[in-house]
């Protein structure tokens, strides 16, 4: 069966995922404050509305701003958004919930959740920790049935925090997220405003391989020869 990937519109990141985001699964980015997640995903939202596709973006941080999409997308785009705003974790446990009858009133092309852990972080604590860890696998399971149903992208973003026990980052949620996105994707800050992105796990890419990006008023763009702008 071959893969159908949908284009990001951004030309770094479609040349870097061989075309764009795997219909039919969640790809997940993750990264550090300010690695360009929102960014990521604002991209994907504008090229798709742009095209006339419809797209459900769960915001959960207030991440989306309106103008910043319409730097990428006409102002009329802006319409094939449908946008929720969860508050809380149980609101985003009734947004994905209620997300696949929407997805097919719509008709959406795809599904973004920017953040998917960071709601979900403000309620993981103490002894709650085991049943909000399953509420978590169980919006997952959601979000990757409707991708497969659907044959749809679907697009989260994933906060990070410094891990005492691994090197490094470790995804907030960490076995829970990482296990049902199928597609891992790390964002990270270089030097003179360059991005990087790496594969951390992907079906058919390995593990490691990276590309560069930068971010302007136009969106994930690519970086010129001597890697300034
Ligand atoms: P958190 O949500 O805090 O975890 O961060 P994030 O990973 O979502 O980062 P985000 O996508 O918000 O990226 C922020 C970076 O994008 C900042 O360094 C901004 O300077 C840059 N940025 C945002 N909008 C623009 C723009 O219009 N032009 C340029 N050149 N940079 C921008
Ligand atoms: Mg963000």
């Amino acid at each position: 069966m071959e893969v159908e990937r949908v284009s990001t519109g951004s030309d770094p990141i479609d040349s870097f995922l061989k075309g764009g985001l795997e219909t039919g699964i969640i790809t997940n980015v993750f990264g550090e404050s300010g690695s360009g997640k929102t960014n990521f995903c604002v991209q994907v939202a504008a090229h798709l509305a742009d095209q006339g596709e419809k797209v459900v973006y769960i915001d959960t941080e207030k991440g989306f701003s309106p103008e910043r999409f319409k730097q990428i997308a006409s102002d009329e785009a802006l319409e094939n958004l449908v946008v929720n705003e969860p508050l809380d974790f149980e609101e985003q446990e009734e947004a994905i919930e209620s997300l696949e009858n929407i997805v097919e009133e719509n008709d959406a092309s795809a599904v973004i959740v920017d953040s998917m852990v960071s709601l979900y972080r403000l309620k993981a604590k103490g002894d709650q920790y085991q049943e909000i860890n399953q509420r978590l696998s169980q919006q997952l399971s959601e979000l990757s049935k409707i991708a497969r149903k659907e044959d749809i992208p679907v697009l989260i973003t994933n906060q990070v925090y410094t891990s005492f026990d691994e090197e490094g980052l470790e995804l907030v949620g960490r076995d829970v997220p990482r296990y049902w996105s199928k597609c891992l994707l790390q964002l990270s800050n270089e030097k003179n405003g360059v991005r990087k992105i790496e594969i951390e796990k992907h079906r058919s890419m390995p593990e490691g391989k990276s590309a560069q990006f930068k971010i302007t008023n136009s969106g994930l763009d690519t970086v010129d020869e001597k890697g300034l702008f």
